[in-house]
Order: structure tokens, then C-alpha cells, then sequence
């Protein structure tokens, strides 16, 4: 009987995976790291790229109303002036008289340094934004920033995509992409980074509609977590109370997870009015509005923005798909990653290091790396082999094993019952396939069985 762990997992546990089995490192590791800046290893990479693959899917490819765009990261410099974040995207900053330590001033509770107990510097306002220069000149007109926020490069191609595509409202533009906040108080692993990646969606809608699609848009982004296997009890929907809305906002509900942190944003979800086209339209000195053929008038839409976390999500989808189980040869630990989000989706493995087995092993692996990323793994026993890809989440491994050479068969194990069946190995790809689609393992291809783990 295998016992079975509560998944809740802690944020060391997850520090260590990530590290050991090359997920995610602390940047310039060698020269002692940077401040809460972290970099995606060969797994991590493909994770990352999988969540971000699933959002575009959900987001644009399955849509008749949204568009994409990749927008540069340094913009105008009046982009941020007429956004507000010059004047405003900044956070209170205190500082201890005595071990000098700097901290948000809205995270300190007692009033004193959380490092010594010192006293602290009456707060005042730091600006979040990283300045940089433009040009081979240091001054002021050649400074820009880099982006804090993706939405802004949507904001300035509004017109751009609308003469370019000839959409008609209600439309969307989505676009994932590196944004950078110089936060004062920094941890929690990559829950909180100076440079991070968004996933945003700017849905233009006429005024008077966007309440309905602010509904839409809450309930479509909080299903794409639970479809994408987050439990539904990990998650939850947190409405802004009116002090704590952005200078934009009319209304906004925070997606949360309950992070090994606690409950935190995951992602926004906000009704930003006509604010920032306004703002761009009175900056630019550009006509932004909007022609609306049935009324004929000119009309400025209001923009629904679900704005989500590439690192957040990876850490959430992490955190929510750890298993331990305990048997007799130890402890068992799980990725039970939805199998988009699976970094490695098969591993082929021959029974052994046996020559006699390599050639047909080989075949097989070359004969699926074009479809998915696969592993090829011969070193230690097949049952630590099958630990190592439990451990970071392949949904399925093939065994080929000395029958295999007389019969040209294989054996397919999933992850999450460790239950196997055998089929031809000319019917392998399309089998895996199915399964990767979410065919039930005992659907059997022409010529399959059940084999291993399907008793009782
Ligand atoms: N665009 C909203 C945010 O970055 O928080």
C-alpha cells in the first residue's frame, strides 16, 4: 500500500527541486547571485515556455477576437509620463537609522527595523522604474526606462493593430514579455523578481459593456488555471477594495494561489476604463479614439486587462503538482504537471545498458524527438530511471526491454498510476499521442494490453 503524502509542499523543498533537477538557479550564481533575479535551466526553460505556450493557445489561437504583438521593451520616454508611472509607479521607502537596511514602509508592522529594531526615516516615495540611457550620452534627454508593465506597448500600437487588421470592438490584444520593477523588498524565491515576465491581454470593449466583459475575463483566466490542473481549492478571487485600486483602475479582482507563502496574487484581472488611451491620445497629440460604424461617432474604448505572472504561474503550477509518496524503497516525489506543462513528455528507456538493446532504443527515440522534447536515459536501474522522470513530471516512459527485440514491442508507464500497457512499437507515436491528448491509458491501440499496475 502506497502512502500517500499531502501535497502541500514548502518553499525550500521546491528551492532545492528547482536546483537539483535544473529548473531554475539564482542568476551569476558564481559571483553570489543577484537580488532576486533567477535563471530557467534546461527543464525550467521548457516549463516556462509550455506555460506561456498554453496562454497564447487560450488566449489568441483559440479566439476569433484577439490579436498578438511583441512590443520593445524600452519605449518613449513620455510613454511612462503619460501612463502615470513617472509621477506615481513608486513605493515607500523607510530606512533604519542605525544598520542603515532600506524597507517598504507598508510591510513593516510595529514600526521599527525588522533587521535590529532601530528606528526607521519617515517613508518617502521610491520610484520602481530602472532608468537607463539611450545613445553613447549620459544626460537627461537620453534617459528612458525599462518597461514595467507589458500593457503600455499594447496601449501605443492600439491604432497600429486596429488600421492594420480592421477589427471591430470588442477585440483584444495579448503579448507576453520581460518587464522590470525595482522592488524594494525582495524574496520568496521567483515569486517576487527585479526582472520578470507578463503575460497581458488588453481587451477593447465600448463603454457601457465593460462590466460584462470584466465578468468574462475574470471567469475565462481563473478557469484556464483549474483546466491546466491547479486545484480548485488553491485558488481563490480577492475584489480591490477602492483604496487599494491603481491610479487606473475603476475595478479589479486579484486571481490568488495559496502559495507555500500564503494566499498571493497570481493574477489581476482589471477594468482600466479609457485612462490609458486617453492619457496616450492627450501626450501623443494622436487621434486614438475609435469609429464606431452603427452610431457613427467617435468613441474612446474601455480596456479589460487580465494581467498574469509567466513566474508566478510556473511557481504555482509547481507548488500545486508536488507529490511525495512513501514505499518501501523510500520516498517517491512527483511533478503531476498537466502534460502541456510537463517539460519532458516521454523518456525512452531501454531495460538495461545491454548492447544488444541500443539499436532498437535508439530507433525508437529517433523515430518521436521530432514530436515532443524526449529524454533518452540507460544510466542506473529502470527503477530509479522511472524516480528521475517522475521527479520532473514525464507523463510517460517507454521500456524496451529484451522482448521488445522479438516482438517489436514497448511498454508505456504513466506518471501518476505507474500503470503500464504494451503495444507495437509501429503504433507507438500515435498511441503516445492520444495519451499526451488525454486518451485514458486503457484505450488500446490494434494489437495493445494491458500489462504492469492495471490489477485490482
Ligand atoms: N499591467 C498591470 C501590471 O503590470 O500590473
Amino acid at each position: 500500500m502506497i502512502e500517500q503524502v499531502p501535497s502541500k509542499v514548502d518553499m525550500d523543498k521546491l528551492v532545492s527541486l528547482c536546483k537539483r533537477r535544473g529548473f531554475i538557479f539564482p542568476s551569476s550564481e558564481i559571483y553570489g547571485g543577484l537580488g532576486a533575479c533567477y535563471d530557467y535551466g534546461p527543464l525550467g526553460v521548457e516549463l516556462k515556455n509550455n506555460v506561456k505556450k498554453a496562454w497564447w493557445k487560450a488566449a489568441v489561437q483559440e479566439r476569433d477576437d484577439m490579436v498578438g504583438l511583441d512590443a520593445s521593451i524600452l519605449m518613449h520616454p513620455q510613454t511612462w509620463v503619460a501612463s502615470g508611472h513617472v509621477e506615481g509607479f513608486a513605493d515607500p521607502l523607510v530606512e533604519c537609522k542605525q544598520c542603515h537596511q532600506r524597507w517598504r514602509a507598508d510591510h513593516i508592522k510595529g514600526g521599527k527595523c525588522p533587521a535590529c529594531g532601530g528606528e526607521l526615516t519617515e517613508p518617502r516615495m521610491f520610484n520602481l522604474m530602472f532608468k537607463t540611457f539611450v545613445g553613447p550620452v549620459e544626460d537627461e534627454a537620453s534617459v528612458v526606462y525599462l518597461r514595467p508593465e507589458t500593457a503600455q506597448g499594447i496601449f501605443v500600437n492600439f491604432q497600429n493593430v486596429l488600421n492594420s487588421t480592421r477589427r471591430k470592438l470588442p477585440f483584444g490584444i495579448a503579448q507576453t514579455g520581460k518587464s522590470f520593477r525595482n522592488e524594494i523588498t525582495t524574496g520568496n524565491f521567483i515569486f517576487r523578481m527585479r526582472e520578470f515576465e507578463q503575460m497581458e491581454i488588453e481587451y477593447f470593449v465600448k463603454p457601457g459593456t465593460d462590466e460584462q466583459w470584466f465578468k468574462h475575463w475574470v471567469d475565462q483566466r481563473f478557469n484556464w488555471y483549474i483546466n491546466l490542473g491547479i486545484k480548485k481549492e488553491n485558488l481563490k478571487l480577492r475584489q480591490h477594495a477602492k483604496d487599494e485600486l491603481a491610479h487606473y483602475a475603476r475595478d479589479c479582482y486579484d486571481i490568488e494561489y495559496l502559495f507555500p507563502i500564503g494566499w498571493s496574487e497570481l493574477e489581476g484581472v482589471a477594468n482600466r476604463t479609457d485612462f490609458d488611451l486617453k492619457q496616450h491620445a492627450k501626450f501623443s497629440g494622436k487621434d486614438l479614439s475609435y469609429f464606431d460604424e452603427e452610431t457613427k461617432e467617435h468613441i474612446m474604448p474601455y480596456v479589460i486587462e487580465p494581467s498574469a505572472g509567466v513566474d508566478r504561474s510556473v511557481l504555482a503550477f509547481l507548488a500545486d503538482s508536488y507529490y511525495e509518496e512513501k514505499d518501501k524503497e523510500g520516498l517517491r516525489v512527483i511533478l503531476r504537471l498537466h502534460y502541456d506543462l510537463a517539460p519532458i513528455k516521454v523518456a525512452i528507456l531501454p531495460l538495461s545498458r545491454n548492447e544488444k538493446l541500443i539499436p532498437l532504443s535508439r530507433e525508437v527515440y529517433n523515430s518521436v524527438r521530432s514530436c515532443w522534447m524526449v529524454q533518452y536515459d540507460d544510466a542506473q536501474s529502470i527503477g530509479r530511471r522511472y524516480r528521475r522522470q517522475d521527479e520532473i513530471g514525464t507523463p510517460f516512459c517507454v521500456t524496451i526491454d529484451f522482448q521488445s527485440l522479438e516482438d517489436k514491442q514497448a511498454t508505456i508507464r504513466e506518471r501518476d498510476k505507474m500503470r503500464q500497457i504494451r503495444v507495437p512499437i509501429e503504433v507507438l507515436k500515435s498511441t503516445l499521442e492520444a495519451k499526451l491528448c488525454g486518451e485514458p491509458l486503457d484505450v488500446l491501440p490494434p494489437g495493445g494490453k494491458k500489462w504492469l499496475g492495471f490489477e485490482g
